[in-house]
């Protein structure tokens, strides 16, 4: 059974959305989505069910359709297994558990669905969550969605969506505390990795260290492909972890986060293969850290996440004049795009039932293609409930620093001799999961270590024992 306060939010999840569609006809679904079949096997990839279905269901069980009726109010219908398929996948929870969980009074099969649509053929219908109802529906048990005659307008489901994305910013008590179990489970492997990296220990043994700690303080899963780089494989922003053996001297770069209840957790720490930091290593680290704290800081209700990172950019290029790698004025260099060269991703993007969550621009807004500004994933004020990541980097990364148009245009503007001796250096980031407040922001992951001293002290006393 769940506690009540939790399918009391769940409830006023629903009851937010409905007020602020304000529909007085017609169905909006929000199917979960089904499972996605590995091409060529018999097998599936790895089920997520959209973010929507989840927030506003308080479940997701694949091939799950929450629906509105605007006369009749909500509905879930939940694939209920056939006994030969029982055999393989087991039962699932029965209707009761789910309307438990859910806190709705009507949970239905999954088989009623089609039914259900008849009824309301030809009326206004709204699709958001997993679009495939439209694309697959005789897997969804509804003989053929063309048959059915709805009127769809993909703007009155833009509109929607819209609402439910506002809606999912601002994180409920109920979210806030998963989020808090999934940094719990994030930081006991980061721990772990910390603790375990040795020079000759591969970056995919220590992905297993780090992963293993998360499933056993109760993740359900990792809340994306754990990114585990050493030395010049630091530099991938989204790294796969190999077999490559960590070498004498490198920086390991860990981005990884548990998910707990559908909710993710995004940390990444950087630390030396040793007990040091050393030389350029050190610098960059101080200037990453420092950009990354202020940027915390900086993190209050109303201030534009744009303003955020531009000042993040900033500070990069300035850090960055200073140790001779760019040349000129900080604040030219970001209006060049050149820190991006470095640089190239957003200070951050929301966090919650995605590890990109429900972010974007506000209405009004268009996203920008500059270097500076193309990956970063949110154009909104910051305000109090919503979790955002805060994570600056620095890399060297061979695709933008050794392609020539870049090297001409910016030929003056960097110094590409020095740049030419730290092409292996591998690149750094630090990233909190940071909650934000009417006060001083909270940082849901501060328990896991990023001081240098820290780290230091950490592998330290790792290698000696
Ligand atoms: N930490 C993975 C990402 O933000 O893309």
């Amino acid at each position: 059974m769940q506690d009540r306060d939790t399918t009391a939010l769940v409830t006023e999840r629903r009851e937010r959305a409905a007020a602020r569609w304000d529909l007085d006809r017609g169905v909006v679904l929000v199917p979960a989505g089904l499972m996605l079949p590995i091409a060529g096997t018999d097998q599936f990839h790895e089920y997520h069910a959209h973010p929507e279905h989840r927030y506003l269901a308080g479940v997701g069980q694949p091939g799950g359709v929450l629906a509105f009726d605007a006369g009749e109010g909500w509905t879930l219908f939940v694939p209920q297994p056939e006994a030969a398929e029982r055999v393989w996948t087991g039962n699932g929870p029965s209707l009761a558990a789910v309307g438990d969980v859910s806190g709705l009074a009507r949970v239905q099969a999954a088989s009623e669905l089609g039914g259900w649509l008849e009824r309301r053929r030809g009326e206004p219908v709204a699709v958001i969550g997993n679009d495939d109802l439209t694309l697959r529906a005789g897997e969804y048990g509804v003989e053929s969605w063309t048959s059915l005659e709805f009127a769809t307008d993909e703007d009155e489901n833009e509109r929607l969506r819209t609402v439910v994305a506002e809606l999912r910013r601002a994180k409920d008590a109920n979210e806030l505390a998963l989020m808090r179990e999934a940094a719990a489970a994030t930081h006991r492997g980061h721990m772990a990795g910390l603790g375990k990296a040795r020079a000759g220990m591969s970056e995919r043994a220590l992905q297993i260290e780090i992963e293993v700690e998360f499933f056993g303080a109760g993740a359900e899963r990792t809340a994306y492909g754990s990114i585990v780089g050493g030395g010049p494989n630091a530099a991938t922003l989204h790294f796969a972890p190999t077999a490559r053996e960590f070498g004498e001297g490198e920086l390991i770069l860990v981005d990884a986060g548990a998910e707990v209840g559908g909710y993710a957790s995004d940390v990444t720490r950087t630390y030396p293969v040793g007990a040091r930091f050393e030389g350029v290593q050190r610098d960059l680290y101080e200037l990453v850290l420092g950009v990354q704290e202020r940027g915390i800081a900086g993190a209050r209700p109303g201030i534009e996440y744009k303003e955020l990172h531009l000042a993040a950019s900033v500070e990069i290029a300035r850090g960055l004049i200073d140790l001779g790698l760019l040349r000129g004025n900080a604040e030219g260099l970001v209006e060049r795009d050149a820190q991006a060269l470095f640089f190239p991703h957003g200070l951050g993007h929301m966090l919650g039932l995605a590890t990109h969550d429900a972010g974007g621009c506000l209405e009004g807004r268009a996203p920008s293609d500059r270097p500076t500004l193309r990956y970063l994933r949110a154009d909104l004020p910051l305000q109090p409930g919503y979790v955002v990541t805060i994570e600056p980097g620095i890399y060297f990364i061979r695709a933008l620093l050794e392609d020539a148009d870049l090297r001409e245009r910016y030929r003056n503007d960097v110094d590409w001799g020095r740049v030419d001796e730290l092409l292996d250096f591998g690149g750094i980031r630090i990233e909190d999961d940071v909650l934000v407040t009417e006060d001083e922001a909270e940082v849901l992951s501060a328990a896991t270590p990023k001081s240098l001293e820290g780290i230091e002290a950490l592998r330290a006393e790792a290698l000696e024992a």
